[in-house]
């Protein structure tokens, strides 16, 4: 059975969801943190490693500044109801995307999660946060430029592996498979270097609706993708 060691996801459709059972868009975020925890704890009884969870992007300050501040809170919300139970489990939560550029209460309770679980060797629990990959990769740039600058780095030592190196998913292996829920094809400038070879999956469900056992369908339809990574099987 093919593993699928680092899993991606788009949680998409919280709001369409929240709408179609006469709901505000509040309460379908609020079901989606919800489903973090439930889908967390069955990709960590499914063998993923490291699940990468687009909470927010670079693109989400456009929504209303009241959705914008709910979101913002969400991880509060998380952390505060499940934490305990992630660590029971043994989850490493793990952040990517620009940090710095956040509110102070909600960059608090991330970076405090992230600090509580450090010494956790069980699934790294990956979320993305005011995370845009053309972003991350233009801070990986501004880096090795400045390493450049500085003289410690020739311009043909950027090799790949240094770029990667670079990046906010420096400690984690590339993406094997990301789903998107919701019905979009999109990849919305999530993880564009991480993906080269991943493989995608584009479910109709939202993410509130998103269950257990769609995931296992998900991870079981994965297992039988030929991956040639370019190459030919002969
Ligand atoms: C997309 O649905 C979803 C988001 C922009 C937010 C994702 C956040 C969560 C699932 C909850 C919080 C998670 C953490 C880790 C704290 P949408 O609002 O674009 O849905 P729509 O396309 O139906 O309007």
């Amino acid at each position: 059975m093919k593993e699928c060691k680092h899993l991606a996801i788009i949680m998409d459709g919280n709001g369409r969801w929240a709408k179609s059972k006469g709901l505000p868009r509040t309460a379908g975020h609020k079901a989606g943190a919800d489903n973090v925890r439930n889908i967390a704890i069955a990709a960590n009884e499914l063998g993923v490693k490291y699940l990468t969870l687009y909470a927010f992007s670079t693109e989400n300050w456009k929504r209303s500044a009241d959705e914008v501040g709910y979101l913002m809170k969400l991880p509060g919300y998380l952390f505060n109801v499940f934490m305990p139970e992630f660590m029971e489990r043994g989850f490493r939560i793990r952040l990517i995307g620009d940090i710095d550029g956040l509110p102070e209460g909600t960059r608090k309770v991330i970076l405090k999660a992230a600090e509580d679980s450090k010494n956790n060797t069980g699934l790294n629990l990956i979320i993305a946060i005011n995370y845009g990959s053309r972003d991350e990769i233009r801070r990986a740039m501004v880096q090795i430029a400045e390493e450049v600058k500085e003289g410690n780095v020739n311009p043909e030592e950027i090799t790949e592996e240094m770029i990667s190196s670079h990046l906010d998913t420096k400690e984690f292996p590339d993406v094997d498979l990301l789903i998107r829920t919701s019905g979009e094809q999109r990849i919305s400038n999530y993880l564009l270097w991480q993906i080269a070879y991943a493989e995608m999956e584009f479910v109709k469900e939202s993410w509130p609706a998103f269950t257990p056992e769609i995931l296992a369908k998900c991870l079981d339809e994965y297992s039988h993708r030929d991956r040639r990574f370019g190459g030919r099987n002969e």
